[in-house]
């Protein structure tokens, strides 16, 4: 086949984390997250899969990017188990993002789904399938960048054994059906504390957990929030979904504060944040939540129906904490998208 198949996949945020994983990128406990819309990779990817060798070059917006290159070609071989076809194809990948490299918003989760989406559109080709096998998709994404599992799936994805769904540790599976329609609704504005990459990286980050003494510990609460917030979004409460989601960003970071070596990723204007946030919401009574991913940037999460009050506030009031006052706003997403 010679062809090109491009693909828009979004980023996503997650409520209950995935922190420490297993032999071949497997989670220690199940996560649950929100897929957004705005913040998108988009990769197009051009192949000759009738080659007798493997061979890519690798473009990043617009640019040759070695670098990247040789991340994507080691990911790419070490697939060839679930797509052989890869072993003897010749690929142009490139790929850009909706949000500026340096804004602190991690690109993995995009970026890897994208290519993901890319590369399963292409087998079914391959194939003469009429259909996209979208576990397969999840599984690559996967392989590529763990968290990328769940930015296959609209609105709200569910990646790892638990006892709420049957989800596996393989790939992500949709949860939307079965939280009240308002979760649909949820914003995420990135308050952007700092655009810097100072965030540690997840394979950095996984690894700590090894030898984490509070390791056990950790994944059992992981699966017990998950348990007690997806009955909440079943209720449509509120209350009880924030207080799990913020409780659990803590704990990453405290997870993070108290590892060895330690990791304090947290800004003074990450905390003035929080404070600001908390604030607010015993003062209006507005559902307005944060969470946080292995960074100082805050996820500021609300229901639609508070998009007026909540905007105002934080254009006059969160805005100041931010770097160059940045924010990106972006809301709950329907998943990937092809484009070619
Ligand atoms: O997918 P990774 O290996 O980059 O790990 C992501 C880890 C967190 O973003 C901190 C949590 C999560 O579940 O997305």
């Amino acid at each position: 086949m010679q062809g090109t198949v491009s693909w828009q996949s979004p980023s996503n945020i997650a409520l209950i984390k995935y922190w420490g994983k297993h032999g071949r990128q497997l989670p220690r406990n199940a996560s649950i997250s929100f897929t957004l819309s705005h913040c998108v990779s988009t990769t197009e990817m051009t192949v000759d899969t009738g080659g007798s060798e493997f061979n890519l070059e690798f473009y990043f917006e617009g640019q040759r990017n070695d670098a990247f290159g040789a991340r994507m070609e080691k990911f790419l071989l070490s697939i060839t188990d679930k797509l052989p076809w890869i072993g003897n194809t010749t690929f142009k990948i490139s790929s850009k993002n909706s949000f500026p490299h340096s804004s602190g918003i991690a690109s993995s989760a995009s970026a890897m789904s994208a290519v993901a989406m890319c590369l399963v559109d292409i087998d079914a080709q391959l194939q003469g399938k009429s259909y996209l096998d979208l576990p397969l998709a999840s599984e690559l994404a996967r392989l590529g960048s763990g968290s990328a599992s769940r930015s296959i799936i609209p609105s709200l994805g569910v990646w790892g054994e638990c006892h709420i769904t049957d989800s596996t540790d393989d790939y992500a599976i949709p949860y939307s059906d079965q939280v009240d329609p308002i979760f649909h609704t949820f914003h995420d504005d990135i308050l952007i504390v700092s655009a810097s990459e100072k965030s540690v990286s997840s394979s950095a980050g996984h690894q700590l957990m090894d030898q984490s003494v509070f390791a056990a510990a950790r994944y059992a609460l992981a699966n017990d929030r998950l348990k007690a917030l997806t009955g909440a979004m079943k209720e449509g409460d509120l209350e009880t979904f924030g207080s799990i989601v913020e409780d659990e960003a803590l704990t990453l970071h405290g997870l993070m504060m108290c590892s060895e070596p330690s990791f304090a990723l947290l800004e003074p204007n990450t905390l003035n944040l929080i404070n600001a946030i908390r604030a607010f919401r015993k003062d209006t009574a507005i559902p307005v939540y944060f969470t946080l991913d292995a960074g100082p940037n805050i996820h500021l999460l609300y229901p639609d129906q508070y998009t007026t009050e909540v905007g105002k506030w934080r254009d006059e009031v969160l805005a100041q904490y931010c770097e160059d006052n940045r924010i990106i706003t972006d809301q709950v997403g329907h998943g990937p998208k092809k484009l070619k």
